[in-house]
């Protein structure tokens, strides 16, 4: 089979270790780079060119698919000009912070029928396949009710990142969008949305302007629900998803490591990850000096720890193997073509009106705004 060659856009911590990973595939290879500030280091150590900008990047005829990681506000264009240029991409989360973005990225991936993959990691983590197995087999009979917490305690910075900024990162909610597509992959898509809080504890020159309290509702079909909460300013850090069924429950601990099934016979218990060693060396990252719960923001320095790395290994595989023409599953379908993340987008536009209008809010009115034909 003839190797697959990449382009990387954006290689600061993620797509500097994206970048590493794909390139140690067998029959792939990074062949160039872009990163306004970051890409020497990478490309020395990937031996490939530095490209000036995303068109000559995009534009060489040797690169066949390109991996976006650059800050949220700046995947659309790498993504519209990967397209144009007929590569298939690779795009971080969220993939944009407007339902109308997504559109336009979709559309222009699906019109020249290129894959269009986001970069939703959890799907990879073993424990959440094991979760869908267990609720496919009817382990927890029909699920009723999801609720995740993301909280964790954020201390002043001495540089206050893009990441904690609301406009390039989207805030909380947009930046750590994971468990909202999580649970709509699971109950479906939320139909009317409510979203309270604000920056009650980070205000001032060392802090970003994001919100650091979200608490969400979600309303879906067949009168089921989800709550979710998101944000920097809690002092008892906590980091899972719960699944309730009518029969039984799961939950997902990212922080506390481990994956819990429990029904009226007793309790079972699952790895999150790879291995004991991992899940423990991940329970020891989140309760340790090194992070305060799931606040944790790597630097375009920082390698990211085991856990991390072996997802997106696994994601890096996935991707490298779809370019290599493995079929698509029907579970990662959605995945692979931008819906999945831009349902999650669309729900997170949906909240943040609610927030901003201080009402619930139909998510269709976000959905309905402009019919598109994707
Ligand atoms: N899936 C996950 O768990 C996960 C974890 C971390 C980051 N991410 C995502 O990866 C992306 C990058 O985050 P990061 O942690 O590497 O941030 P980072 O700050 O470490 O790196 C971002 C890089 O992008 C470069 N950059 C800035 N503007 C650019 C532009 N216009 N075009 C191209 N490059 C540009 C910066 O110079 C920097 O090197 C984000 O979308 C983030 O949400 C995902």
């Amino acid at each position: 089979m003839s190797t697959v060659n990449y382009g990387v856009i954006g290689t600061g911590y993620f797509g500097a270790g994206l970048a590493r990973l794909i390139n140690q595939l067998e029959g792939a290879k990074v062949v160039a780079v872009y990163d306004p500030e970051h890409a020497e280091s990478v490309a020395n150590e990937l031996n490939c060119d530095i490209e000036k900008d995303i068109e000559s990047l995009c534009s060489r005829p040797d690169v066949h698919a390109v991996i976006v990681a650059s800050p949220n506000g700046y995947h659309k264009a790498p993504v519209v000009c990967a397209a144009a240029h007929g590569k298939h991409v690779f795009c971080e989360k969220p993939i944009a912070l407007s339902y109308e973005d997504c559109n336009e990225m979709i559309t222009i991936t699906k019109e020249n029928g290129l894959i269009f993959m986001a970069g939703h990691v959890m799907n990879f983590m073993n424990g959440v396949r094991t979760a869908k197995k267990l609720i496919n087999e009817g382990r927890i009979g029909d699920i009723l009710f999801c609720h995740s917490e993301r909280n964790g305690w954020e201390e002043a910075q001495t540089e206050v990142s893009w990441k904690k900024k609301r406009e390039i990162s989207g805030g909380h909610l947009y930046h750590h969008i994971h468990e909202l597509d999580f649970i709509q992959f699971l109950m479906g898509p939320a139909e009317r949305v409510c979203m309270t809080g604000g920056n009650v504890a980070h205000q001032g020159e060392r802090f970003g302007d994001e919100d650091d309290m979200l608490f969400i509702s979600l309303e879906f079909a067949n009168h089921r629900y989800a709550t979710l909460q998101y944000g920097s300013a809690f002092r008892w850090s906590d980091h899972f998803v719960k699944i309730q069924g009518s029969k039984g429950a799961i939950l997902i601990d990212m922080q506390d490591v481990k994956v819990v099934l429990k029904t009226p016979e007793g309790e079972e218990r699952f790895l999150l990850h790879e291995s004991k060693e991992v899940d423990e060396d991940r329970t020891r990252i989140y309760k340790g000096l090194e992070m305060d719960g799931a606040i944790m923001y790597g630097k375009p320095s920082a390698i990211p720890p085991l856990w991390l790395s072996g997802i997106m290994q696994k994601e890096m595989v996935y991707f490298h193997g779809i370019m290599q023409g493995s079929p698509v599953e029907d579970e990662f379908k959605p995945l692979l073509d931008g819906t999945a993340a831009r349902a999650a987008i669309a729900t997170a536009d949906a909240l943040t009106i609610s927030l901003k209008e201080d009402r619930k809010v139909s998510v269709k009115e976000i959905t309905d705004k402009r019919k598109v034909n994707v």
